[in-house]
C-alpha cells in the first residue's frame, strides 16, 4: 500500500511538472468537479487500486512523448546565458541592438551556421553549439530567435 503510494505521487509529480501550465489551468476548472470534490473528501488512508493508477500512467508516458524540443528560453538559460547576458568573452548581449543588428543582417542561416559549428569574429571564439552537446539544431535556432526577437 505504502509502495503503491509513492509510485502515484512519483507519477503525480512527473505529470505535473511535464505537462505545466496547461495541466494546471486543467486542474482548476476540474477544482469544482463533482469527481474532484469527492476526491477530496473520501477518507484520509484510501486504498489505491490498479484501476486509480491505470488513468494517470498513460497521462505522464503521453506528456513525455509530447515534450518535444526545449523552447528558446530555455535553451539560452540553460547553455548561452553565461555568454550572452553578460557580454563575456566578447558576446553580443541578448537584446543589444547595436551588436545584433549587423548580425542579424547576415541572414539567420548564417547565424544558424555560426552557432552550431562555432564561429571566431573579431570580438571573440563562439564555441559550437556554445558547447552545448546535448542541444539538437533545432532548439540552437530557438535559442538564436530567442536572443534576437527583440532587434
Ligand atoms: C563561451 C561563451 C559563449 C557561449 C556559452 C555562447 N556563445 Fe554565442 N558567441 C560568443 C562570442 C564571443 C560571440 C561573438 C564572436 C565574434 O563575433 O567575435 C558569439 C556569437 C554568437 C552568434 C552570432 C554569430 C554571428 O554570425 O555573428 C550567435 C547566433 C550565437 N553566438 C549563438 C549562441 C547560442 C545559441 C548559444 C547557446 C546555445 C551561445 N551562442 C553560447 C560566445 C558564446
Amino acid at each position: 500500500m505504502l509502495r503503491k503510494l509513492s509510485c502515484l505521487l512519483v507519477a503525480g509529480i512527473a505529470v505535473a511538472s511535464l505537462s505545466g501550465a496547461a495541466l494546471a489551468a486543467k486542474s482548476a476548472a476540474d477544482e469544482m468537479s463533482p469527481d474532484a470534490i469527492a476526491e477530496r473528501i473520501k477518507p484520509v488512508g484510501d486504498v489505491y487500486t490498479a484501476k486509480d493508477l491505470e488513468g494517470i500512467a498513460p497521462a505522464a508516458t503521453a506528456s513525455t512523448a509530447s515534450s518535444g524540443p526545449r523552447d528558446g528560453e530555455t535553451v539560452y538559460k540553460g547553455a548561452c546565458f553565461a555568454c550572452h547576458d553578460t557580454g563575456a568573452a566578447g558576446a553580443p548581449k541578448r537584446g543589444d541592438k547595436a551588436a545584433w543588428e549587423p548580425r542579424v543582417a547576415q541572414g539567420f542561416d548564417t547565424l544558424r551556421k555560426h552557432a552550431i559549428e562555432g564561429f571566431t569574429g573579431t570580438h571573440g571564439v563562439m564555441p559550437p553549439r556554445g558547447t552545448c552537446a546535448s542541444c539538437s539544431d533545432e532548439e540552437i535556432e530557438n535559442a538564436i530567435h530567442f536572443m534576437t526577437d527583440k532587434i
